[in-house]
């Protein structure tokens, strides 16, 4: 009998401040009207000064634990997808499974930038589908405000700070039914984030702020999503009409239209959150998740693309039969 990996609970957790469109265009040279035409975006949200990657998983781990029912001692594997850990090590995973106070099992972070959670929702599939594991933790958890240079309009306008969770369980029944993730690290220079304090002299006066060829990297993140979606239909052999919920990395309004566009899918079953979100990085689609779950929309029984795109590049996918 196949062994699949079933979402037997979801969690998110968005940090308190607003910061607005509005806010963003007194200090840089931008306006409301442009970012939510470019973008989609409106606002979004900033980690507080004492909050961190791993306070903010711990939060919506524990929401996705309470909604699974499940013990947390019956974990065996925490992933956290995160390119903002608190510290370089221990792992945030680390950190988050001392917060969570489990004692026996395996924690570790995982780094493919905005593609870390569905790169963190393959390992743990394989995890399961192998005997391996029984219960995992994918949290994706990122603090972008700190690694955004603020007086830089292309990129200080789109991204937010949050953490989602999804906890999963091994079951006889249908989960995740396949996942596909990519790297190619010719494009290091479209979107890059330098740290300073371990880089060869030559590059020690770079700050580390997050450094994006914005209108680049969107035309490589459109082209290669839509390769995306043929690749994980033609694995399950399924056509665009069996999707029924396309819950997108929130980038950008723009691209997500095109990959529903390439679903043949009305944008009225893609989970929208980067409205009042704008990009949480790895936090994104597991927030997108936790909210289409908890507000009804995804059902039972229904079938969900999840996919990402990020620095690296990295991008990839997840058929999920909830
Ligand atoms: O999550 C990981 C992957 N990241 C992404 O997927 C991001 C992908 N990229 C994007 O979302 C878009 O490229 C942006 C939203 C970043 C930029 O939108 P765009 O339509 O690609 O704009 P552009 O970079 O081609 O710039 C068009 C114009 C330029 O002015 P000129 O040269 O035409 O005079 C920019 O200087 O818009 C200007 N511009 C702005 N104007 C007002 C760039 N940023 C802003 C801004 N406000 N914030």
């Amino acid at each position: 009998m196949t062994r699949y990996s079933r979402v037997i609970g979801t969690g998110g957790y968005l940090p308190e401040e607003v910061r607005t469109n509005e806010q963003i265009s007194q200090t840089v040279d931008t306006s409301d009207s442009w970012i939510i035409e470019r973008t989609g975006i409106k606002s979004r949200r900033i980690a507080g000064a004492d909050e961190t990657a791993s306070s903010m998983a711990e939060i919506a781990a524990r929401q996705a634990i309470a909604a699974a029912n499940c013990d947390p001692e019956e974990i065996d594997l925490i992933i956290v997808a995160t390119g903002t850990p608190d510290r370089v090590y221990p792992s945030t995973g680390c950190l988050l499974q001392r917060r969570l106070g489990i004692k026996n099992c395996v924690a570790f972070d995982v780094q493919a930038a905005c593609s870390g959670s569905i790169f963190a929702l393959s390992i743990a599939d394989q995890y399961i589908k192998s005997g391996a594991a029984k219960k995992v933790l994918v949290v994706g958890s990122e603090i972008c405000s700190r690694l955004v240079d603020w007086t830089d309009r292309g990129t200080c306008i789109l991204f937010g700070d949050g953490a989602g969770a999804v906890l999963l369980g091994a079951s006889d029944d249908a989960g995740i039914l396949s996942t596909h993730i990519h790297s190619d690290g010719e494009y290091e220079e479209l979107l890059y984030c330098p740290n300073p304090q371990v880089a060869i002299e030559a590059n020690k006066d770079e700050a580390g702020y997050i450094k994006m060829r914005g209108n680049e990297v969107f035309k490589v993140a459109v082209n290669t999503l839509g390769r995306i979606v043929d690749e994980t239909l033609a694995a399950n052999n399924m056509q665009q009409s069996d999707v029924d919920w396309l819950v997108p990395h929130q980038a950008n309004t723009r691209i997500i239209a095109a990959t529903a566009k390439k679903l043949k899918m009305s944008m009225n079953n893609v989970i929208l959150t980067l409205e009042n979100q704008g990009n949480t990085s790895s936090a994104s689609v597991l927030l997108a998740l936790n909210e289409g779950i908890r507000d009804g929309r995804i059902q039972r029984g229904q079938v969900v693309l999840l996919e990402a795109f990020g620095a690296g590049f990295t991008w990839g996918s997840a058929l999920i039969k909830y």
